[in-house]
């Protein structure tokens, strides 16, 4: 893939919105009785897209395991969704995502906005730069600094226990982890652990959107607690979801036209020319 303006400009031939929230287990639908649009890429088809108004802004609904949740996180493709988002316009993405805690000052119900990430995946496609020019994005700051700033103020506002900070490790699996592994992911600096963020974060920096998202904790990682269950995220899903559409509806209000952070400029300087 190229970047010249020109092109990116006619890749974006639908442009239906300006931001897009991607939902994640326990989000599953945002939108009632709104236009459902089916985007084709390059990479495959992704979940049907839902475009709904949120105080006059038109933002997409996108969920990542699908509305009926039968995608699991290893067999998302992750491609797709992200370029169908750019196609439709999209220049800002907020997601929501499951984690288990590893620092166990998280408890189960708070809400993490992570400010970095490791990747831990195995068979991911991980970018949309795959032949020359040989692209390496800058990942210094993984998550747009603008949207996170913006989402820690929406959030104080509506939850009690919410970090403004976390390092959150991506692994591959559909399995949960071993308490081995986790003992491994703390002492290389994670407080948290989930199977999405990556390559969510990526592909969009790769097309210069920017993405942030807010992690709730729904266990204790492996090891610290006696068993995990899918069953358990899915509670603290169903408790968390109304308070977390709230912000994340919320920040999409406030969030300004312009864009001041790197992720508008994420491919300038970043190809290698020999
Ligand atoms: N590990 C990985 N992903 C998760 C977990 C976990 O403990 N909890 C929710 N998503």
């Amino acid at each position: 893939m190229t970047s010249s303006k020109a092109e990116e400009r006619r890749w974006r031939t639908l442009r239906k919105a300006d931001a897009a929230i991607i939902g994640g287990s326990g989000l599953e639908k945002l939108f009632k009785d709104m236009e459902q649009i089916h985007v084709g890429t390059p990479y495959g088809i992704p979940p049907t897209i839902s475009v709904g108004d949120v105080g006059g802004k038109s933002v997409a609904f996108l969920s990542r395991h699908s509305v009926q949740h039968s995608i699991p996180p290893h067999k998302v493709n992750y491609r797709a969704n992200i370029y169908a988002l750019f196609k439709i316009g999209v220049k800002r993405i907020l997601a929501t995502n499951a984690v288990g805690a590893i620092n166990v000052d998280f408890k189960p119900g708070d809400l993490v906005v992570p400010h970095d990430l490791i990747d831990f995946t195995k068979l991911r496609n991980l970018s949309f730069y795959d032949e020359a020019l040989v692209t390496h994005v800058d990942m210094s700051q993984p998550f747009c600094p603008e949207v996170r700033k913006l989402l820690m103020k929406i959030i104080k506002k509506h939850a009690e226990k919410v970090w403004n900070r976390g390092v959150i490790v991506c692994t591959e699996g559909p399995r949960l982890e071993t308490p081995a592994e986790i003992e491994m992911f703390r002492g290389l600096g994670c407080d948290l652990v989930g199977m999405t963020v990556v390559p969510e974060a990526v592909l969009a920096r790769e097309l210069e959107m920017c993405y942030a998202t807010v992690s709730f904790v729904s266990n204790m990682a492996a090891g610290i607690q006696q068993r995990l269950t899918a069953k358990e995220v899915s509670a603290v899903a169903k408790e968390r979801m109304p308070v977390i559409q709230q912000i994340l509806r919320e920040t999409i209000l406030y969030l300004p036209q312009k864009r001041k952070c790197p992720c508008a400029n994420a491919l300038q300087d970043a190809r290698f020319r020999g």
